[in-house]
């Protein structure tokens, strides 16, 4: 048992099968592992995650029949891993139905509302299913956590937990924290009333909530006070119906700037400079390193991209657009078609551009964590221009590990802009002619001007590392006891 146990539906890493049958395993995909994995590396905690892919199961099985928990290596250190296995219907209705294509498409604004969502019978169906996903997390952090215990549980997946668990262990001291921005009370209440009442009810179960920026905390404090909570704006807490108070609060997320370089000079990120090299040729190099996501507005970043060319002929031949974007959510038609879409307008800027000698985007479309560092080290510019965002943890990596002072092209409704926006050119992510000549802009600032910039980048993104993100909670958490 553990006195403190942090639970979330993707774990630290995942596990693959390989053709012989024996377990290999890689970093598990997003922000949240980012964040997650230095702060708990290396304390006596337990990570409770779900089961993900057939490999996680097969681990998650041989785990089972060796009655131990898992102990998984990081490169910050070891932690302990409970890994949850469920019937894999279930599963993807909690996590393909109702966690991203229900609350994820909600909270970044991502229904085409003319035709979605629709809560028809099968929606309630998966609703019961992440219901019951979320009450064998519950059960699973009751198992690992030790009398008067601390639990964090992360992000939308798990808004139920807190509830819950809060019935089975009255003893614990719980935290929920959200990853992703939280919508405004009127796009929430598109929600059925009944799912809508039954989040918040979810998450006020906890004693303390957390989000990354002010502008989602007070979203999540308005949505309370629609649905009839007392709510204290002043000192940011919400009164639950039995009479406790609930405090919501804003711990914003850098990233550890030692560890990352530390990173990123490893062997396998110093082999991939040589690739990056060979694909930029003396030439300026824009990158983008994104998950294949909806919200991350790659379709529009490309054709700022596109139009930045078509205004600029002089820079045509001169710039390249490395743009590595890895697979996700794939079961999910909109994700299905969205990568379509993304591969075939990098297909026609090419088409329209491309010389003999010159490709003017390469898209890559895989995950390769080293290459995107050494591409993120090399780059004259970084572009993230996400339609909303709850932080944005590239937008930091980058300025952290540049070679090369890179401009850094961030989109306002990026939780990231708060603590970035003075080094930064801020971009409207839906203002496309913008995002051309911010490029242009960023390609003819002096020296003097980028070094400045980047400084300021560099403090911002690295002001609060994962480590101080997750100590403020702690003590926060354990003051409100
Ligand atoms: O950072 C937000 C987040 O949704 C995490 O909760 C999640 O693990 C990550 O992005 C990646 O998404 P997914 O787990 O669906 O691949």
């Amino acid at each position: 048992m553990a006195e403190l146990v942090v639970a979330s539906n993707r774990g630290p890493v995942q596990f693959e099968v390989d053709d012989d049958g024996n377990l290999t395993s890689g970093r598990g995909a997003g922000g949240m592992v980012t964040a997650l994995g230095p702060a708990l590396a290396g304390r006596a905690g337990t990570w409770v995650a779900a089961a993900i892919t057939e490999g996680d199961r097969a681990a998650a099985r041989r785990v089972a029949r060796s009655g131990r928990l898992r102990t998984v290596e990081l490169p910050q250190g070891p932690v302990r891993l409970r890994s949850l296995a469920f019937d894999p219907r279930e599963y993807a209705s909690y996590y393909n139905r109702v966690a991203n294509r229900t609350i994820w498409f909600l909270h970044h604004h991502l229904f085409d509302v003319p035709r979605h969502p629709r809560f028809d019978r099968s929606f309630r169906v998966a609703w019961q299913h992440y219901e019951g996903v979320n009450r064998a997390f519950a059960a699973a952090c009751d198992d690992e956590a030790d009398q008067g215990a601390e639990v964090f549980v992360q992000d939308y997946h798990l808004a139920l937990v807190p509830a819950v668990l809060r019935q089975r262990r009255p003893d614990l001291r719980v935290a929920h924290f959200s990853h992703c921005p939280w919508s405004d009370p009127g796009y929430f209440q598109m929600l059925p009333s009944r799912v809508a009442t039954a989040i918040i009810e979810g998450m006020l179960g906890a004693d303390l909530l957390g989000f990354l920026v002010p502008r989602w905390a007070r979203n999540f404090l308005h949505c309370c006070l629609e649905a009839g909570y007392r709510v204290d704006f002043a000192a940011s807490t919400v009164r639950t119906g039995d009479g406790r108070l609930v405090s919501v609060r804003t711990y914003p997320l850098g990233v550890d700037g030692d560890g990352l370089r530390e990173r990123a000079r490893e062997a396998d990120a110093r082999a991939q400079d040589r690739v990056v090299a060979e694909l930029t040729r003396g030439r300026s190099l824009i990158v983008r390193v994104d998950r294949m996501e909806l919200s991350k507005n790659i379709l529009r970043g490309l054709e700022g991209y596109g139009m930045f060319l078509e205004r600029n002929p002089r820079a045509r031949g001169r710039v390249v657009h490395y743009a590595l974007t890895y697979p996700s959510r794939r079961d999910l038609p909109e994700y299905q078609a969205y990568t379509a879409e993304v591969k075939h307008m990098v297909d026609s800027i090419n088409e329209r551009f491309r010389t003999r000698t010159w490709e003017p985007v390469v898209l890559e479309l895989r995950d390769n964590y080293p290459r995107a560092l050494a591409a993120m080290a090399a780059a004259d510019v970084l572009v993230v221009n996400p339609v909303w965002d709850g932080m944005n943890l590239v937008a930091k990596e980058g300025p952290a590990i540049s070679r090369r002072d890179l401009v850094l092209i961030l989109s306002r409704n990026a939780g990231a802009a708060d603590d970035l926006g003075p080094g930064a050119l801020v971009v409207n992510p839906f203002d496309t002619a913008e995002l051309a000549e911010a490029i242009a802009a960023a390609l003819e600032l002096t020296p003097d001007e980028r070094a400045k910039r980047a400084a300021l980048l560099r403090d911002g993104a690295t002001a609060l590392p994962p480590q101080d993100w997750f100590a403020a909670q702690r003590d926060d958490l354990a003051a409100l006891g």
